[in-house]
C-alpha cells in the first residue's frame, strides 16, 4: 500500500535521481575537494582495550604531499583532528586531538598514540578530519572514519 502523497513521492524520486547521477571522475572530485590522505591504522573493526585509563589508541595516517595537475601548485596535509563519534548519535563525540602534525612535520605518515578518552566505551567512528594546504589556502574535510570498538575495564 502506498501512503505517500504524489508531491512527496516526486521529491523522494528526485532525491534518488540525484544520488544516482553520473559518477564524479577523480579529476572532477579533486577539483572540488582536493586529494585526501588515508588511514593506515586502524583498519575498520579494530578492537581497543582501555583498562583503567591505560589503553593505547594508535593511529597512522598517510599524508598527501603532491603537485596538483595543470600547474595548480602543491597540496599537502597539514594535520588532522581526531574524535570518536557515536554512530547512533546518542552520545556526544569524544575529542582526541586537534591539528596533529607528523614528526618531523614533512614525514609521509602521521603516527601517534593516545590513551582513549575517559568514558569512551563502546563502538564509534574514529573520525579523521584533515586540514590540507590546497590551492593556496587551508581546507578542512572529513577524510575517513573507521569503525572501532573500545572495551573498558578496571586495571588488572
Ligand atoms: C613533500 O615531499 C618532498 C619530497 O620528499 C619534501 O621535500 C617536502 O618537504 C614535503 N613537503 C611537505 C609539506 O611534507
Amino acid at each position: 500500500m502506498l501512503f505517500y502523497k504524489p508531491a512527496l513521492l516526486a521529491t523522494v524520486l528526485a532525491l534518488f535521481a540525484g544520488v544516482s547521477a553520473a559518477p564524479v571522475s577523480g579529476t572532477e572530485l579533486e577539483a572540488r575537494v582536493g586529494p585526501s590522505g588515508s588511514v593506515i591504522f586502524p583498519p575498520g573493526n579494530t578492537k581497543f582495550v582501555n583498562l583503567g585509563g591505560t589503553g593505547d589508541l594508535h593511529i597512522q595516517y598517510q599524508r598527501v604531499n603532491q603537485t596538483l595537475s595543470g600547474n595548480r601548485g602543491p597540496a599537502w596535509t597539514v594535520g588532522v583532528d581526531l574524535f570518536l563519534e557515536d554512530p547512533t548519535g546518542r552520545q556526544a563525540s569524544f575529542p582526541i586531538c586537534s591539528d596533529l602534525r607528523a614528526n618531523p612535520i614533512n614525514a609521509a605518515v602521521i603516527d601517534a598514540h593516545f590513551v582513549p578518552p575517559v568514558g569512551a566505551c563502546g563502538t564509534y567512528n574514529l573520525v579523521f578530519q584533515e586540514h590540507q594546504f590546497y590551492l593556496g589556502q587551508v581546507i578542512s574535510f572529513r577524510a575517513a572514519a573507521p569503525y572501532v570498538s573500545i572495551t573498558c575495564g578496571p586495571i588488572q
